[in-house]
């Protein structure tokens, strides 16, 4: 009599599950790509909202990551107005200065030197004369800061450090405009003394009797 009981229960079980199977599964028949009957549905189909959209949910209007107004400006960050060509370069060289506090130019120095090591030595060199084991290998090898560019003004060294120049990438996005200028700094001091006061570099003066420091 157990044993029969046991047999009931075992098929009772079995029928009860596998209709509740059939339940839970897929009817097919209606639409091939039906899942069937689902959980929790908003697992299956999120609303994946789409950035930078307005969408509706619910009947809610969601603002999702919208855009910031055009022209914002993050605050402390001051946009560098100088456009990536020969005229900003120019531009640049004749009007753009150092707005460090130069009464700690010692210390931008030294830290402009940590910088150096870190993304420049390998193309421009310990001492700035281009042997750097990187530079020695490009087509063009960096020229030295104290010959072909000893006069080469502040604001040029800042705008070249900014966008690249041939086979010198931008730095922009791993060094903030302040890191850009202690880098100015050392650069300033492996060029040595100036030898001219103008920009012997410019390649057509709109001045001509631009001066740099
Ligand atoms: C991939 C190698 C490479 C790296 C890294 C590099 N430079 Fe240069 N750099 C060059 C080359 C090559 C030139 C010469 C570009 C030309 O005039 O054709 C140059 C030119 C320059 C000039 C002269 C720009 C001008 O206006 O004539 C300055 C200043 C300079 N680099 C500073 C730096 C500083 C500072 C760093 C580190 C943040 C740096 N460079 C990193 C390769 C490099």
């Amino acid at each position: 009599m157990k044993k029969h009981y046991s047999l009931f229960r075992f098929s009772f079980a079995t029928a009860f599950g596998g209709l509740l199977i059939a339940a839970m599964s897929s009817c097919g028949k209606r639409d091939a790509n039906s899942p069937g009957v689902e959980f929790f549905p908003d697992m299956y189909r999120s609303p994946s909202l789409e950035y930078y959209n307005v969408h509706t949910v619910d009947g809610d209007t969601v603002y999702n990551a919208m855009h910031p107004v055009s022209g914002t400006v993050a605050r402390g960050y001051i946009p560098y107005t100088y456009p990536n060509t020969p005229e900003g370069y120019e531009q640049a060289g004749l009007n753009l200065k150092n707005p460090l506090d130069a009464s700690k130019r010692e210390n931008w120095e030294k830290e402009g030197e940590v910088l150096y090591g870190k993304f420049c030595v390998h193309c421009h060199g310990a001492t700035g004369a281009g042997d750097g084991k990187v530079g020695g290998k490009l087509p063009g090898p960096p020229p030295a800061y104290d010959g072909a560019l000893k006069n080469l003004p502040e604001g040029k060294i800042f705008h070249s450090i900014t966008y690249g120049k041939n086979s010198m990438g931008s730095h922009a996005s791993q060094l903030t405009a302040e890191e850009r200028w202690k880098l100015v700094v050392y650069v300033q001091k492996l060029q040595g003394p100036k030898t001219t006061g103008t920009d012997s570099t410019a390649v057509a003066a709109p001045v001509a009797t631009t001066t740099t420091k």
